[in-house]
């Protein structure tokens, strides 16, 4: 009995520590996900500390406030107290809960505003690579690179249809053409559409900007490591709104400067 008992617990320990380890990376949605996509970019790292952070403030308010109540409904029933009390106005709990919750505000507010210029700072971008919008898919422009014939790379990226994945692709994630930047490089992303409003969005790399025709909207990301990141159009733009994903693949700089000279050379 007592050893059986052992051997669960042990089962158990070694069940919790194999959960600690991450074979693989979320970089795309999985069934009942709850949580956030795996950061892969500074900028995302900074968003989930800041959720985490507010979560914190968020379970201690609502564990005071559903204390205060039950308290409260427990000493001033009124079989307990059948004679109401007087007190009508008291200037020192007026002060206390006015000042606490703005103090708890602006202590939110700092790393909230300092994660907010963070992410709308541009660094000195090797890469610029510019996005549009379009109904239904994405085209993307590597203009930083010309050929002999004073060509740009650039490109259209549609959604796969379902009679087209291969094993292991994601329906309605995957595109034909998909992105490719290099790791640990700062990218310039230019964003814009030629349509109507869209919006490029990959979790993973803590990225959402509207795609708004007749204006340029600039993103920059540093991914930290190699990867095929999957995202979405993110501004309801029409029918196919569904089915225009995106898809960032990841590499590093020698495949990076393979890839281009491939597609210089087509
Ligand atoms: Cu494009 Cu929604």
């Amino acid at each position: 009995m007592v050893k059986s008992f052992l051997l669960t617990i042990k089962y158990l320990f070694v069940y919790f520590f194999f959960c600690t380890l991450e074979f693989s990376k979320c970089d795309a949605p999985e069934n009942w996900q709850l949580g956030f996509q795996d950061p892969a970019t500074p900028i995302m790292e900074g968003i989930v500390n800041l959720h985490h952070d507010l979560m914190f403030f968020l379970c201690t308010i609502l564990i005071f406030v559903t204390w205060m109540l039950v308290r409260t409904l427990w000493h001033f029933e009124w079989n307990k107290n059948p004679v109401s009390s007087s007190l009508t106005h008291s200037t020192l709990i007026e002060i206390i809960w006015t000042t606490t919750p703005a103090v708890i505000l602006l202590v939110i507010a700092i790393p909230s505003f300092s994660l907010l210029y963070a992410m709308d700072e541009v660094i000195s971008p090797a890469i610029t690579i510019k996005t549009l919008g379009r109904q239904w898919y994405w085209s993307y422009e590597y203009s930083d690179y010309v050929n002999e014939t004073d060509e740009v790379i650039s490109f259209d990226s549609y959604m796969l249809p379902e009679d087209e994945l291969g094993l292991g692709q994601l329906r309605l994630l995957e595109v034909d053409n998909r992105v490719v930047i290099p790791v640990n490089t700062h990218v310039r992303i230019i964003v814009s559409a030629t349509d109507v409003l869209h919006s490029w969005a990959v979790p993973s790399l803590g990225v959402k900007c509207d795609a708004i025709p007749g204006r340029l909207n600039q993103i920059s990301v540093f991914v930290k490591r190699e990867g095929i990141y999957y995202g979405q159009c993110s501004e309801l733009c029409g029918i196919n709104h569904g089915f225009m994903p995106i898809v960032v693949e990841v590499v590093s700089l020698p495949n990076y400067i393979a890839w281009i000279y491939n597609k210089l050379g087509s």
